[in-house]
């Protein structure tokens, strides 16, 4: 064990380890500084002339504003996006106001990590097997179902239901599919097993899913955001500004993938070095910027690096870390919801409030045998880390809406968000700091968030309801 010097005294050390953690403060300037710059790339994103080097890339969604009244019957909604793949069975009803009812099965299936980087055929065909298995297990594998699916990464969109998928995120990797239109490579796998048939009729992202879903809910929905494993906000634009699809009526939905900002060097100033190795130890390193400093994929692993470097400062656990703590990954994001948890509002440093006992037990998992000043240091550093990240996200919640209301020239915008994601659901505090910098960012908005319930599996449902009256497609009986 390493003798802590006497530069380590408790209150040198609290100022040292304050010093390390303030770089993750940021400063109401900066966060404005962020929204401007992530609205100019998104307005570089929409025109045409500027749309390839624009790191947001705003996608058109053939989402459209109008609505044309919906099919009822069955539906299946696939969503795939994040660790798991879902299978559902969605039963789309009027209710006495003529508005949607919908009622959901669903099972869960977990994607092996071969199938999520081996080949597309490989990735498709285990989806294939897992929709067989789900219509086995209903009873419906006769019948041909339309089909939504949430597919959550970035898609270039001819239409509803073709699209060719960009770059793979998140840790997928697949080969063979990026450049290729996602929808195809569903109906070719179906095709291959031959053992059920499915009509695919539309294909969303999981942000434009959340914000349908909400919208049946409440009709000023018109903003989606995760913040999952992913990070990404959708909202509905004006098509006169949409200038990679033609016409000027009405609105469409826009995927904005803001999570690729800071690709173009937006961000330099305000990516750490524990953000830097984030990144280079990534599967996509270069890309993902702005998502990685937000999102559950990341967060957790930016925790465990920031108590690497108190440990190597002899300012957190007698200057020794576990064989577990210095094993990449190992820190999980669910560990700093549960950190922040117990200490509700945060003591400080030190003191005998708050409850150390939540903290104390994840970190002897670890193999460490923390202090109680420890703990506070643990909380500490998963506090700021995961601040950053609400106030990052609300910079960038704060530059759509802004931009909105911009739009629609007028003095005060009424506006509903749809909000889904691990992070932004079972962290303590990530919603309300986010809502709280998105209010500040944002004067004269009145701003509502409602958080989706199974909002991928029945936005997907929803939209391929509409479709399916639009288009006049056969329900199957
Ligand atoms: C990633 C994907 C995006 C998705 C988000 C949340 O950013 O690229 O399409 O919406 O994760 O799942």
């Amino acid at each position: 064990m390493k003798v802590l010097g006497r530069r380590n005294s408790v209150v040198e050390r609290v100022v040292m380890v304050e010093q390390i953690l303030s770089e993750f403060l940021l400063k109401k300037e900066d966060l404005k500084e962020v929204m401007r710059r992530m609205q100019h790339e998104m307005d570089r994103g929409l025109r045409v002339e500027t749309h390839d080097e624009a790191s947001v890339k705003m996608l058109p969604t053939y989402v459209r504003s109008t609505p044309e009244g919906s099919e009822v019957g069955d539906f299946l909604a696939l969503d795939l996006g994040g660790t798991n793949f879902r299978v559902m069975l969605v039963k789309v009803g009027e209710d006495e106001e003529g508005g949607w009812k919908v009622e959901t099965k669903h099972q869960m299936y977990s994607i092996p990590e071969d199938a999520m980087t081996g080949t597309a055929e490989m990735l498709f065909d285990y989806i294939a097997e897992c929709i067989s298995d789900f219509l086995t297990k209903h009873n419906l594998k006769h019948k041909k179902l339309p089909l939504g699916f949430t597919f959550s990464f970035p898609v270039r969109h001819e239409d509803l239901d073709k699209g060719i998928l960009l770059n793979w995120t998140k840790g997928f990797k697949a080969s063979g599919a990026e450049g290729n239109n996602v929808v195809g490579l569903l109906r070719d796998a179906i095709k291959r097993r031959g053992d059920f048939e499915m009509d695919v009729v539309a294909m969303v992202n999981d942000t434009v899913a959340t914000m349908i879903s909400c919208y049946y809910e409440d009709r000023s929905c018109e903003v989606g955001m995760i913040v999952g494993t992913g990070c990404n906000a959708c909202y509905m634009e004006e098509m006169r500004t949409v200038e990679l699809v033609e016409g000027e009526e009405g609105r469409m939905c826009v995927n904005t993938e803001w999570g690729a900002f800071g690709a173009n060097g937006e961000l330099e100033e305000f990516r750490l070095e524990y953000d830097r190795v984030v990144d280079e130890m990534s599967i996509n390193p270069g890309q993902q910027l702005y998502e990685k400093l937000i999102s559950g994929k990341y967060m957790g692993e930016l925790v465990r690096l920031v108590l690497l470097k108190l440990v190597n400062e002899e300012l957190l656990f007698n200057g020794e870390a576990s064989d577990l703590l210095k094993t990449r990954g190992s820190f999980e994001t669910r560990f700093v919801s549960q950190v922040e948890s117990g200490s509700l509002p945060s003591p400080p440093v030190g003191s005998d409030s708050g409850d150390r006992k939540q903290i104390y037990n994840i970190l002897t998992t670890f193999g460490l045998l923390p202090s109680e000043m420890d703990c506070d240091i643990v909380r500490l550093t998963c506090e700021s880390v995961s601040t950053r990240a609400a106030h990052m996200c609300g910079a960038g919640l704060a530059g759509v809406i802004n931009l909105m209301k911009e739009r629609r020239s007028q003095e005060s915008l009424k506006i509903t968000v749809g909000v889904d994601g691990s992070v932004y659901k079972l962290h303590p505090c990530f919603k309300d700091r986010f809502h709280k910098i998105v209010r500040e960012l944002t004067p004269h908005c009145d701003i509502t968030f409602i958080q989706s319930e199974e909002g991928s599996g029945r936005g997907a449902a929803l939209i391929s309801a509409v479709a399916c009256k639009m288009a006049g497609c056969m329900l199957a009986e």
